[in-house]
């Protein structure tokens, strides 16, 4: 993985505010799946700006700490920790790198797997993540929906995610380069990988991950009242991402 996101790291943590689909359908499946951390010690990996590893702190995670490979994604997550200081220790690292000082009882990556750009580095991926965990704690993530839309122009209709994905061919592992806008922020040109559930679901079953689980997004009871559910029913037919639970044997 390049530093891809350096070039959006100033806007990117604005996206929660400005997106309505990060808030109401994101942040709400990933903390739903996610549950109680309370008195856990989580691993954010990929955590970018860290808005999921300060929300988990704030929840009453004992020890929070934050993996990502671009820096200035880390930097805003820097800025923040000195704005409200929340003891959240942040590391400029690949996933596959990183070596913990202890085994977390969770580690969450939201928008990770996808980034990994071969079936050896998926696997590679999943088994530094296994790594992580220690035994029966949780790992969940959020990642490229395999039935990702082929229709052209199918997310540009949803309000707060205007996403591009281009040249369509449904092969394992196929690059997809996708632009996104969220709010008023447009992002550049990312490439990310699309993998296979029976691929995924491999490379964690090798890594040591048991009970998989793969869970289709929702939305908040909040949006639904403020942008009305139908709003977003066409994405949620067909999101663009899914979630994954799996437990560390
Ligand atoms: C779409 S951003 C998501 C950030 C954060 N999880 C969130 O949802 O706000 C994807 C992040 O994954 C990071 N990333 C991708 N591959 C990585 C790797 N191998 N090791 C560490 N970070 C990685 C990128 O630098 C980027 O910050």
């Amino acid at each position: 993985m390049s530093k891809q996101y350096n070039l959006v790291a100033d806007q990117y943590d604005m996206s929660f505010q400005l997106s309505p689909y990060r808030l109401h359908i994101e942040a709400y499946s990933v903390f739903n799946l996610v549950g109680d951390v309370t008195d856990q010690q989580v691993l954010e990996l990929a955590t970018g700006t860290g808005y999921y590893a300060r929300a988990m702190r704030r929840q009453g995670a004992a020890r929070v700490v934050g993996v990502d490979i671009a820096d200035q994604m880390i930097e805003i997550g820097k800025m923040a920790e000195q704005a409200e200081p929340l003891g959240i220790e942040y590391h400029i690292q690949d996933v596959t790198q990183f070596k913990p000082d202890t085994l977390f009882d969770l580690a969450l990556a939201v928008y990770l797997l996808h980034y990994a750009p071969t079936k050896e580095a998926l696997f590679a991926m999943c088994k530094a993540i296994a790594n992580d965990i220690r035994s029966g704690g949780r790992f969940v993530t959020y990642q490229l929906n395999p039935n990702i839309s082929r229709e052209p122009d199918y997310y540009l209709k949803e309000p707060g995610l205007i996403l591009k994905v281009t040249e369509p061919t449904p092969v394992d592992g196929e690059p997809m380069p996708f632009s996104a806008k969220i709010g008023d922020m447009v992002m550049p040109e990312i490439t990310a990988y699309r993998w296979d559930k029976e691929t995924v679901d491999a490379a964690l079953q090798a890594a040591g991950f048991t009970d998989i689980h793969w869970v289709q997004p929702q939305l908040s009871p909040a949006g639904a009242e403020q942008y009305g559910a139908e709003t977003f029913a066409g994405y949620l037919r067909q999101p663009h991402a899914v979630l994954i639970e799996c437990v560390k044997q």
